[in-house]
């Protein structure tokens, strides 16, 4: 069967896409490449366009007519660059998805599967969040995301849509076979960060935030290997309607999936993960948190159990390796 990725050629939309590969389904690509990579579209049928181009999406749509579902990965995604360029964030993710939804519908593609985050969540006691926990995004980046869920709710509710929000936690690690993996040269995440440190393209780790209300001080995450994460895309695509079905066919067509390991994992310990993994302490300090973070969240996944059939099951140990393997084959790949 053939699926729409939209952001195909970034790093959790070509994971999909290999995932997809895997199970003998047709990834079609849908990027513009404003950050995404090519080399992740070799081999793939891949269009470059504007998620808002109406008429590429209907040469997509010309040409594949029989495509099953649409993932909707491609959006902006720095926080701090949302901080500094409102403007462009709510552009690009909101105004833009708004776009691609209704043209989707025009097109009579009424199957979208959403990549939310879980940057949405308020911080609650305890820090895991069920998908009824309150929202309170904390950047313009979130606000975007959440607007994009709003948006694609109510075009559920009015135009005979149904929408799968799958709200992500921490995607790590990269592509088992390493087709793909993180693409930014210099990633912001604490992962990336630990990577480039012990290849010695960074002097060292710096852990902010070591004062929060958690065991150790530092933020809490749900660090989730992307492999998984791509596994319950597949899920959400090819079996849309028994999702549905299994959901009770809510009235609405909207549904909202955590997509975690519903363990918490804090900085501190990926650190100490990380040290283990690589057999070696790396040079490290402490520093005051940054704009905009916070104590951090894990995933309630009962309802990915429930409706998916599905839950992580690679280890933080694995999502590293394949992170620190990713790290030393990029440069061949991506070539920096
Ligand atoms: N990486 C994370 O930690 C994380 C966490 C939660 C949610 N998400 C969500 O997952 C999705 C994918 O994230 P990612 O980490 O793969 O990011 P990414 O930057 O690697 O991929 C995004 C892709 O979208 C493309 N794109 C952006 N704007 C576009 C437009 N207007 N038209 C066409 N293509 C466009 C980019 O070129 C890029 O290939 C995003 O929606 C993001 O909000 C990511």
């Amino acid at each position: 069967m053939k699926y729409l990725i939209t952001g195909g050629a970034g790093y959790i939309g070509s994971t999909v896409a290999s995932a997809l590969e895997d199970n003998g389904h047709t990834p079609i690509i849908l990027d513009s490449l404003v950050t995404g990579r090519v080399e992740f579209t070799r081999q793939r049928i891949f269009y470059q366009c504007d998620i808002a181009d109406r008429a590429g999406l209907e040469k997509v749509f010309h040409d594949h007519p029989d495509i099953q579902a649409t993932l909707h990965c491609a959006a902006r995604i720095v926080v701090p660059d949302s901080v500094a360029s409102p403007y462009d964030y709510y552009h690009e993710n909101v105004c833009k998805s708004m776009e691609l939804f209704r043209n989707l519908n025009h097109l009579g593609c009424n199957r979208v599967v959403f990549s939310s985050s879980a940057s949405i969540y308020d911080v609650v006691p305890g820090f895991m969040v069920t998908e009824s926990a309150p929202l309170k995004p904390g950047s313009p980046y979130a606000r975007t995301k959440y607007m994009m869920e709003m948006v694609l709710q109510d075009f559920c509710a009015a135009y005979g849509m149904r929408g799968i929000a799958l709200r992500y936690f921490n995607p790590i690690g990269a592509d088992p076979r390493m087709r793909s993996g993180i693409h930014v040269e210099q990633p912001s995440h604490v992962l990336g960060k630990l990577v480039d440190v012990a290849q010695g393209r960074l002097p060292q780790f710096v852990l902010t935030g070591t004062h929060w209300p958690t065991r150790d001080g530092s933020g809490i995450r749900d660090y989730i290997h992307v492999w998984d994460l791509a596994q319950a895309h597949i899920t959400a695509l090819t079996q849309f309607d028994t999702v549905f079905e299994r959901a009770g066919n809510p009235e609405g067509g909207y549904l909202v999936i955590n997509l975690g390991t519903g363990h918490g994992v804090t900085v501190k310990e990926l650190v100490a993960a990380f040290e283990k993994v690589i057999g070696r302490p790396i040079p490290k300090c402490e520093a005051e948190p940054r704009p905009g973070d916070v104590a951090g969240s894990f995933a309630n996944a009962d309802t990915a159990g429930r409706l998916l059939g599905w839950e992580a099951s690679l280890s933080i140990e694995q999502g590293i390796s394949d992170a620190l393997k990713w790290g030393e084959l990029r440069s061949n790949i991506l070539h920096y």
